[in-house]
């Protein structure tokens, strides 16, 4: 399935929802979709040594987090370097030069000198234009994660789609907290498929099933309830921008057809 124009699009779910599958099922099914996701720039931007890679891990180092400014900055470091974001009229970014001896790193550092030196940061949107051509479509994964993150991205990119990824919680728990073990033999049962003889009780030796501290209920509500906290005020953040959209399913094979339907009503081109 080919697309008609760029899409730019952020998956929100919380954790067992299976964000991942999903977001590598997009990434299969459509070709021009790539993935951006911001702790692979933090740890390439590290491994290379670009200067914000050094500034990240030393600040990583000393128990701080990298802020928001260093995250926007990676991804628009990625976005030029791939000609998805240009700059019309100033002195243009340097391309992609893979005779340079230092190859894509001497880009980075490029593009962060001109931004640190000579721009003023609010002004940053206005400098670019950004690529509606198919082949600039991306899923954004671990970036932003508030509102107030969201707000900044939307001074660089607009993204035009977020899925909100839905199942309910009785099904999450219900599929992740149904594995027990027999701790001395690592026997593990699965209630659903592979249930125990004896409710509670290991097959061969009867002794005591137990629960993994991971695979508890209570555990598990608490991070759900956690998310469904911090998650709140970003996807109502793209609800008001009228780019938000609820996907709801039991399983992951549920959720695809209808997420992939939407996204090709959307994006897709007809007859490809
Ligand atoms: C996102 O989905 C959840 C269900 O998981 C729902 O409760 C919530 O209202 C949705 N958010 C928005 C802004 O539509
Ligand atoms: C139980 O088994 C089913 C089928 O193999 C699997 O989908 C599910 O993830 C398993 N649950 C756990 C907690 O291992
Ligand atoms: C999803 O789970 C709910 C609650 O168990 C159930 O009522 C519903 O029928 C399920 N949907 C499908 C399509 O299996």
């Amino acid at each position: 399935m080919k697309l008609r124009k760029a899409a730019r699009v952020i998956l929100i779910g919380a954790p067992g929802v299976g964000k991942g599958t999903q977001s590598a099922r997009m990434l299969e099914r459509y070709k021009e979709l790539s993935s951006i996701s911001s702790g692979d720039l933090l740890r390439d931007n590290v491994r290379n040594r670009t200067p914000l890679g050094i500034q990240a891990e030393h600040l990583m180092k000393t128990g701080a987090l990298v802020p928001d400014s260093m995250i926007l900055r990676l991804i628009q470091n990625t976005l030029l370097t791939r000609g998805w974001l240009t700059q019309p009229g100033g002195p243009k970014p340097l391309t992609l030069n893979f005779a340079s001896p230092y190859g894509i790193q001497d880009t980075l550092i490029e593009h962060d000198n001109f931004f640190s030196n000579r721009l003023p940061p609010r002004k940053i949107a206005d400098e670019f234009e950004y690529s509606d051509s198919p082949s600039a479509s991306f899923i954004l994964d671990g970036f932003p994660r508030t509102a107030s993150q969201a707000d900044k991205l939307d001074e660089l990119i607009p993204i035009n789609l977020v899925v909100n990824i839905s199942t309910p919680t009785e099904i999450i728990l219900d599929r992740i907290c149904n594995r027990y073990i027999h701790q001395p033999s690592g026997r593990t049962y699965n209630l659903t498929f592979n249930k125990p003889k004896v409710e509670g009780k290991d097959d061969i030796t009867g002794e005591p099933l137990t629960q993994r501290e991971d695979d508890k209920p209570e555990v598990w509500k608490e991070r759900l309830h956690r998310f469904e906290e911090s998650s709140r005020s970003l996807l109502e953040h793209y609800d008001k921008m009228g780019i938000l959209w609820t996907v709801t399913g039991n399983s992951s094979d549920e959720i695809s057809p209808r997420l992939f339907k939407e996204f090709e009503k959307r994006f897709g081109r007809a007859g490809t």
